[in-house]
């Protein structure tokens, strides 16, 4: 591509159209903060009853803040409201999605609130088992399952391997085979929904890496297989279609697809399939683009789909399951950063855009340059009676694209030494977290009840160079 001079159309400070204008730009918008969050009556933004000053002061910038009551308050709701919308059949239950956040902490919070735990890698089945989660409650994913990953996961007595495609059944049943057991399994099946999300959280389209084809007549090849084996137990199948969807619609496809497989297999095969996985996904609110459903209505509309999908093909309503990470992890955590360079770029005539460089950046959320995700952010540590000024919050990697709030309104006397915090990071934003420039990846903490406590320790600069031993 040519390069030419930068001019104007580069570049565009108006807010985007679906950007409200704020009544109040040091207001808390709702949905957005975690259950626990107010101003203090300094004006600090505070949360478990720790003010964000505190925090920074104590723990330092850049944090996530976990506010515990809304996770576990949140992992609670999933749980009952599925549990009440299949208790009718022969109920439900539900698996927190690791991926989204996982340290030995959370995995406690998680066993005593009654949830079961989906792991998808060695790493994060060894946090899991150090935590002392029980193995019967663990799911094992993912589409490239090592010997060793699949040995352990055997070793420790996990509820079910989740398999993902035809050679992992006889690598799952030789190593059954070795241990002299019988490994319970799920088969991960892919339904052809185009769930409308992302491409890259989309994971029930046909082009993917993902999962069985019921389509292509895999997934019934598979079936065929694991009941052939005598290594294997058949516990069930799973389907998940992808992430951040709030059409209930997918979940419909999705259901009606599974539940045809499922009185093929009855039919053809006379095995009677009695559990289904319906995955995660469920959308959350990072904008006020965002309308989420609560769990209630989640779980009551998906139950009444699978309802009237099991009564017109004739077959008992199964045991299902499903495994949200994003809907418990994300709204309950908010990254708190240091405010450093504000710069007013201008963009040629009346335009400009106020940069305002916080201490973190792509290293610890890198989804708005991965997904394009839009983030909101909130002058944290004040309130000001400035006018609102649409800004965008960059971090400080060596990157233009090192972007974490694209666009929102701020106070215009944001300033150095000023705390801004990003809410609903709780999901995907940690995990994904990288050393890029060698930066150290942020602490974790929990707030609860005025008391905070760190959960992820952070990282130090011995951190990273302890790992250079060359
Ligand atoms: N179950 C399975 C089999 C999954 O693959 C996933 C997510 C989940 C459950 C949980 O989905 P959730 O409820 O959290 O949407 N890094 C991306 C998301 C990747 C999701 C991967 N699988 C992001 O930041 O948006």
């Amino acid at each position: 591509m040519r390069a030419h001079e930068a001019g104007a159309l580069h570049g565009n400070d108006a807010a985007p159209t679906w950007l409200p204008y704020p009544a109040d730009v040091n207001a808390l918008i709702p949905g957005l903060w975690s259950s626990t969050c107010r101003r203090d009556a300094e004006g600090a933004l505070e949360v478990g009853g720790v003010s964000v000053t505190r925090i920074a002061e104590e723990a330092g910038t850049p944090t996530f803040v976990v506010d515990e009551t809304d996770f576990r308050e949140r992992a609670r709701a999933f749980r009952d409201a599925f549990a009440t919308a299949f208790a009718p059949h022969a109920g439900a239950d539900v698996y927190y999605a690791g991926k989204a956040f996982l340290c030995g902490a959370v995995a406690r919070w998680v066993q005593e609130d009654g949830l079961g735990l989906d792991v998808c890698t060695g790493g994060e089945l060894a946090i899991a088992l150090r935590a002392g989660f029980p193995a019967e409650r663990i799911a094992l994913h993912g589409n490239n399952k090592s010997d060793s990953e699949i040995r352990r996961a055997l070793e420790a007595g996990v509820g079910r391997i989740v398999i993902d495609s035809l050679p992992e059944i006889e690598q799952v049943a030789e190593i059954a085979g070795q241990l002299d057991v019988t490994a319970p399994v799920m088969l991960r099946v892919t339904t052809g929904v185009e769930a409308h999300t992302h491409e890259f959280i989309a994971t029930a389209h046909e082009d993917q890496k993902f999962g069985l084809s019921i389509t292509s007549g895999d997934a019934f090849t598979a079936v065929q297989q694991v009941l052939a084996s005598d290594r294997l137990a058949l516990h069930g199948l799973h389907s998940h279609i992808g992430s951040q969807i709030f059409d209930v619609g997918g979940f419909e496809v999705a259901a009606r697809r599974v539940l045809d497989l499922v009185a093929r297999i009855r039919a053809e095969l006379g095995h009677t399939i009695d559990h289904l996985d319906l995955g995660g996904g469920f959308g959350v609110m990072y904008n006020t683009q965002h309308t989420p459903s609560t769990p209630e209505q989640l779980a009551g509309g998906i139950a009444g789909i699978i309802e009237k999908e099991c009564h017109e093909l004739g077959l008992e309503v199964p045991h299902v399951a499903f495994e949200p990470g994003r809907a418990i992890a994300g709204p309950s955590t908010l990254t708190l950063y240091g405010v450093g360079t504000v710069k007013d770029v201008r963009l040629g005539g009346p335009h400009h855009r106020l940069y305002v460089s916080v201490d973190g950046g792509m290293s610890d959320n890198v989804r708005t340059a991965l997904y394009d995700a839009d983030y909101s952010c909130l002058l944290a540590s004040r309130v000001s009676d400035e006018a609102p000024e649409v800004v965008r919050v960059v971090g400080k990697h060596c990157e233009s694209g090192d972007i974490v709030v694209k666009d929102e309104y701020m106070p215009l006397d944001v300033q150095r030494g000023d705390l801004v915090a990003v809410p609903v990071t709780g999901a995907y934003c940690y995990s994904l977290a990288s050393n890029y420039n060698h930066v150290p990846r942020p602490a974790v903490i929990a707030v609860k009840d005025g008391q905070w406590r760190t959960l992820v320790r952070r990282e130090s600069e011995d951190d990273l160079l302890a790992l250079d031993v060359g």
